[in-house]
């Protein structure tokens, strides 16, 4: 099965920096012959129209798909909401998938599931793939609750109308990302199950959470992994295409 590379640059970047490191992403890529991944690329909101017009300029042939996507949106479809983003003008940049419910949204700007559910229902209305992000943080870890929670999350986040055409969700366990942490095999396989058994067999599930061409062939060949989310690893072109063909083995 296809495996879905995601790369989320977060905060960072401009438009020479994105153009460089889209040219580096969309050479290797392009030389590859069957491949076993896609792409979503989610740069920051200022970059999305760019960089969708640099990959239709920059691409050359190849079966792989590389897609843009938004690290966020608003759950309302136009108004008085300064600084936010209608899910409506993402698909107008050519964005088809947005992440949702991201920790650094819901403990940075302490969204809740209900909003996450929200902003999530908006974007499939818009026609948008939404990535909707669950995960615990390492106290709940440690205090054994992290099925609780991402159960929680999941009742509480996935809004009514989820198909496996319109959602991905995203394990990100908090304290494995930007840490250099990983989970283990055993803790990625476990919640990945446990995923899998409320979400369905259709549904892709990804890990997210210090995915590095280290450890990232370990990570996609986990029962249940259908791909993973890769923060920082993914603003180093030669890190986020290792990543990647490391979904066809390397
Ligand atoms: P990381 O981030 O790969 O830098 O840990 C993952 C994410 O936040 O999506």
């Amino acid at each position: 099965m296809t495996k879905l590379i995601v790369g989320n640059w977060k905060m960072n970047g401009l438009k020479a920096d994105a153009r460089l490191r889209l040219g580096e992403i969309v050479t290797p890529v392009s030389a590859d012959i069957d491949v076993a991944y896609s792409i979503v690329l989610c740069p920051p909101a200022t970059l999305l129209g760019y960089v969708r017009q640099a990959l239709d300029d920059l691409y050359i042939c190849g079966e792989a798909t590389i897609s843009v996507g938004a690290q966020d949106c608003h759950a309302e479809s136009h108004g008085a909401f300064t600084g936010d983003i209608a899910p409506r003008m993402l698909t107008d940049m050519g964005c088809t998938h947005v992440i949702v419910g991201h920790s650094e949204r819901r403990h940075g700007h302490g969204e809740t599931d209900a909003q996450v559910a929200a902003k999530a229902q908006a974007a499939h209305q818009a026609g948008l793939i939404t990535i909707i992000c669950l995960g615990e943080t390492e106290s709940e870890r440690t205090a054994g609750h992290h099925f609780d929670v991402v159960s929680r999350q999941i009742k509480g986040s996935l809004p009514s109308g989820v198909t496996p055409a319109n959602t991905v969700v995203a394990y990100e366990p908090v304290w494995a990302i930007g840490t250099g942490k990983t989970a283990t095999a055993d803790d990625v396989r476990e919640m990945h199950a446990h995923i899998r058994q409320q979400c369905g067999e259709g549904m892709t599930i990804l890990y997210g959470g210090s995915v590095k061409p280290g450890n990232a062939a370990e990570i996609l060949s986990t029962p249940n992994v259908d791909g993973v989310l890769v923060g920082g690893a993914s603003l180093v072109a030669a890190d986020f295409v290792a990543i990647a063909r490391a979904a066809s083995g390397g």
